[in-house]
């Protein structure tokens, strides 16, 4: 972002609360999305000096000074959303990610949780992906991940937690079950991070917009990416499973979450490039629901 848009838009935020969250979306009526924002704001003045908004390509995006704040956001949207589903006795689907990028959000729900601000019971979750042949108990397993840092301190049953997995053998079978179960719900909020490469889930550049649930051929370019996880770059798998594009674009909401410099150039062809197979997060451009959450590192090229 151009400094002098930061500062008109500095200058904006300290005029009125009401013109990050209304500004944005020029509508006379403020949508449930933009109401619950702005409550968050106005109950976190932590955030308020913190947070900028813009419309990029018809994409709300969110540009956060810190990962920890525009994180705060995130994980509030995510609790008040569901808690609201809660209270009026209606359950809630989350899609979840994993990686690097949404680990302050889950420590957040679970400091949430504890507080008594979160209820789960009602909450059933789908991952996005996950490596072919890792067992649930590897430690790079995605499964794994998930039990480390989310699913151990909730309340929530084996049966509600959905993530890819395909025992040797039973592949096809796998994939066309988790697919099923899928389609049979739809989810409030799918939660996203973004690979260098423009990446969604294990979606590699060149995954059609009409893509399903499937197994697929990683990315050179992920596996040394992920290779952090394993204890030599070999032992990263060649394949996974993962939901495709047009399972993503059905969520309700997609929240897609990018921090940090490294992500500056996938952030600016996913926002602002052409829709293309070649960069898959373009296509979060034809969802009426896109919301960016990145931090100053990660927009800068915007
Ligand atoms: P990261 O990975 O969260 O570890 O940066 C994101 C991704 O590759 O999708």
């Amino acid at each position: 972002m151009q400094p002098a848009f930061r500062t008109i838009r500095r200058f904006y935020f300290i005029l009125s609360l009401a013109m990050i969250v209304i500004a944005p979306t020029s509508q006379a009526v403020q949508s449930p999305f933009d109401t619950l924002i702005e409550k968050i704001m106005m109950e976190y003045p932590a955030l308020q000096g913190n947070i900028q908004s813009d419309i990029i390509n018809g994409q709300t995006v969110f540009f956060a000074d810190t990962k920890e704040a525009g994180s705060l956001l995130v994980s509030e949207f995510i609790v008040k959303t569901l808690q609201d589903n809660y209270q009026k006795g209606q359950s809630s689907v989350l899609g979840l990610a994993t990686g690097s990028t949404p680990l302050i959000v889950y420590k957040n729900l679970v400091t949430a949780f504890q507080n008594g601000a979160l209820s789960t019971q009602n909450l059933t979750t789908f991952n996005l992906d996950e490596y072919l042949g890792l067992a649930a108990n590897h430690p790079a397993s995605y499964a794994f991940f998930m039990y480390q840092n989310l699913f151990q301190y909730l309340d929530i049953s084996d049966e509600r937690i959905h993530i890819p997995s395909a025992p040797p053998k039973k592949t096809d079978e796998s994939i066309a079950e988790y697919q099923q179960l899928l389609g049979q719900t739809q989810r409030d909020i799918q939660l996203l991070g973004l690979g260098k490469n423009g990446h969604i889930a294990f979606n590699e550049p060149g995954s059609p917009a009409t893509s399903r649930t499937r197994l697929v051929k990683l990315d050179e370019s992920t596996r040394i990416a992920n290779s952090r996880y394993f204890e030599s770059p070999e032992q990263v798998p060649e394949h996974a499973i993962t939901m495709g594009i047009a399972d993503i674009l059905e969520s309700k909401i997609n929240i897609i979450m990018a921090w940090g410099e490294g992500k500056a150039e996938a952030v600016k062809r996913a926002i602002t490039g052409p829709i293309s197979s070649d960069c898959p997060a373009s296509f979060l451009q034809q969802h009426n629901k896109t919301i960016w959450f990145i931090d100053q590192k990660a927009g800068k090229m915007l």
